[in-house]
Parts: C-alpha cells; sequence; structure tokens
C-alpha cells in the first residue's frame, strides 16, 4: 500500500505534477526540483510570489555537493550531526538549481527531513525534491494531511498521509553564506546546538545581505482570526477586558482560567474559551498550527495568546507567535 503511494507519487513528480508530503516539521508541498516548469505549478497552487525561494529536500547529506557550489566543512559537519533532521541549510547556489527555486538569488536552501514517507519518496525519487510547505501564502503551515486537502484541494495531484508531523513547526535556516553561520529562521535545533557543533558563534537575522525570505515577513504564518501576543502577568486584564466589551474571545494560555474568574469569563453571551496549551515547548510547538486551526474554525473575534518565557528552547514559538499576531 505504502510502497504503490510512493511509486505513484514518484510517477507525479516525474511528469512534473504536484506531490504534498509529510515531514517531521510540517507537510511540504513537492516538485522535482529540477523543472522550473513544476516548481512554477507550486507557486501557483500556493498563490505565492514567484520570486520567494523554495527548499530542496534531498534524500541524504551526501547529496549536498549535487545542489552547492560549494560545500563548506561546517555544512558537513551539521548534516552529519542533524540530518535526517528539522535543519535548513543555505549554501552557495550550485549550476544544476533552476531560477524558480532560488528565486533568482545566488544561494540555495537545502535539508534532508527526518520522516520515514519523506525518505522514502526522496531515495524512490533519487534526487532533490523542491518543497515549501504545503498551505497558502501567509497561512500557518499544515501539521495534518487534511490541512493540506482542506487549503489547497485539488491544486495538488497526490496527498501522502503520514500522520500528524511530530515537530510541528517549520525547520531552523541556517545560512552559510555570510561572515559567520546566521539562524535566518528559529525552529526546534536552536542557534546553541549549531554553534556547539561549530564551535563557533552564530548570529541571528538576515545581516547585511538583503535575502528575501518569506518566513521572515513580519505577518507569516497567521490564522485569519486576529491575534494578540500577550505578557503572562497582563493576560487575565485583558481577557477581562474584552469579554466585558462583549467581544467572543479565545484565550491561548499555558495555565487554566483562574478558579475566581470562572463565573465572570466563563458565563455571558459570548463565554471565553480559555485553552490550555501544552507546558513543554516541544509540545506546545507540536500542538500550534492544529490549534489555531481549530480556533480560526469558531467563530471568534480575537484570540489572546500568553506569551511563552523568553528563553532558548521557546525562540521558536514566539518567532511564529510574533509573525502570527502581527497586525
Ligand atoms: O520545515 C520546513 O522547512 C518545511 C518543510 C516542508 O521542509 N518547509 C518550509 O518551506 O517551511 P517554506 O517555503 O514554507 O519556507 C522556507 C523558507 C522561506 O522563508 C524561504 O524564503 C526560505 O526558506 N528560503 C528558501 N531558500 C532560501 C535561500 N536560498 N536563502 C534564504 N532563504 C531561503
Ligand atoms: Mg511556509
Amino acid at each position: 500500500m505504502v510502497q504503490q503511494d510512493i511509486e505513484r507519487a514518484v510517477a507525479i513528480l516525474r511528469r512534473g505534477g504536484l506531490v504534498a508530503f509529510p515531514t517531521e516539521t510540517v507537510y511540504g508541498l513537492g516538485a522535482d526540483a529540477q523543472r522550473a516548469e513544476a516548481v512554477e505549478r507550486i507557486f501557483a497552487a500556493k498563490g505565492r510570489p514567484s520570486d520567494h525561494p523554495v527548499i530542496v529536500h534531498v534524500p541524504a547529506g551526501a547529496d549536498l555537493g549535487r545542489w552547492a557550489a560549494r560545500v563548506p566543512v561546517a555544512a558537513e559537519r551539521l548534516a552529519e550531526r542533524f540530518w535526517p533532521g528539522p535543519l535548513t541549510l543555505v549554501l552557495p547556489r550550485g549550476p544544476r538549481v533552476p531560477d524558480a527555486v532560488t528565486g533568482g538569488q545566488n544561494t540555495v536552501a537545502l535539508r534532508v527531513p527526518d520522516h520515514p514517507l519523506a525518505l522514502a519518496l526522496l531515495s524512490a525519487f533519487g534526487d532533490g525534491i523542491a518543497a515549501p510547505s504545503a498551505n497558502r501564502f501567509g497561512r500557518v503551515s499544515p501539521t495534518l494531511a487534511e490541512h493540506v486537502r482542506e487549503e489547497l484541494g485539488s491544486a495538488v495531484d497526490l496527498i501522502l498521509d503520514g500522520g500528524p508531523c511530530r515537530v510541528g513547526l517549520e525547520s531552523t535556516i541556517l545560512s552559510l553564506v555570510n561572515d559567520r553561520p546566521r539562524v535566518l529562521r528559529p525552529g526546534a535545533i536552536t542557534a546553541a546546538e549549531i554553534a556547539e557543533v561549530l564551535q563557533e558563534t552564530v548570529g541571528s537575522g538576515p545581516g547585511a545581505t538583503a535575502i528575501r525570505a518569506p518566513g521572515l515577513l513580519d505577518a507569516h504564518y497567521a490564522p485569519s482570526t486576529p491575534m494578540t501576543l500577550v505578557p503572562a502577568p497582563a493576560l487575565v486584564d485583558e481577557a477581562m477586558s474584552l469579554h466585558r466589551r462583549g467581544s467572543a474571545i479565545t484565550v491561548l494560555a499555558r495555565v487554566p482560567m483562574p478558579v475566581p474568574l470562572r463565573p465572570i469569563l466563563g458565563e455571558g453571551t459570548k463565554p471565553v474559551v480559555w485553552i490550555v496549551a501544552p507546558a513543554s515547548s516541544h509540545a506546545y510547538a507540536h500542538a500550534l498550527y492544529a490549534t489555531l486551526r481549530a480556533i480560526d474554525r469558531r467563530q471568534v473575534e480575537r484570540i489572546l495568546v500568553e506569551e511563552p518565557p523568553a528563553i532558548d528552547e521557546w525562540t521558536a514559538v514566539t518567532d511564529r507567535l510574533r509573525r502570527a499576531s502581527h497586525g
């Protein structure tokens, strides 16, 4: 069954079609990375501007040299340590990478995903699969096959269902083309873990070079319901004042609704829906996008989210919450 699905998926990729597949981070919308017209179909399906680059997924770290013009020692070390896994490396672009993949830039982003179905697909296909997250441009990434079906439906030729994504947030993107390594997008693999492997300091943000990366846009990964990130100590007051003004709100907190407030917040024509998110950053990340989608389905006027602790392990979650609550 699975083998048949993989064979079908490979056949679709070979004729330039689109296959959505699970990774450990989020679902990807894949096309043959060597075929510009196939990659262009991804942009059309997502409604994404075509000058934005996509990640090339490869079956193994040994393939880096097929896509990158140069493979720095740092890339080899990181591939050795973290692949397959939620780390994307930005390297100088090699000659066989189409412009459609890089958005015309002189770099290419590469990663080996850690999911049995993704790896089976990549090794059966035997080459690079270009894939952004399988959502409409600017929206929350899919962490279940049904999210892809809801959002992209018939624009995709096949959806491989691998169940829920383990990590739940997009990969860490690390640029190795600057003066020093830079995290362009935080993810499950932290800057500290990377620094430890490389034995050098790791920067963050795009730095002096202007890199076009939609994951770096302020308003990205957003639910349709307006969302506000609130410092933990102000959460209850903020919920109270919106509730008093008659707004239908959902609170995404890390603690239960305080008992004395239950008769107030939990009642009225628009009772506050108070969701207790998981306490650990990993479990929180795993559940986040599905939770935001579920909230979007209820007719809520605003989502209040308790700001996570300002410590390393929450960096990726906080980054996505900030972007989702922009504007
Ligand atoms: O976890 C992930 O990375 C998922 C799964 C499917 O692998 N993919 C993903 O793709 O999140 P996407 O396209 O939604 O986000 C990829 C990010 C974008 O912000 C894009 O701009 C950036 O990677 N990117 C791609 N190529 C780049 C490059 N050459 N230089 C800098 N950023 C690049
Ligand atoms: Mg995306």
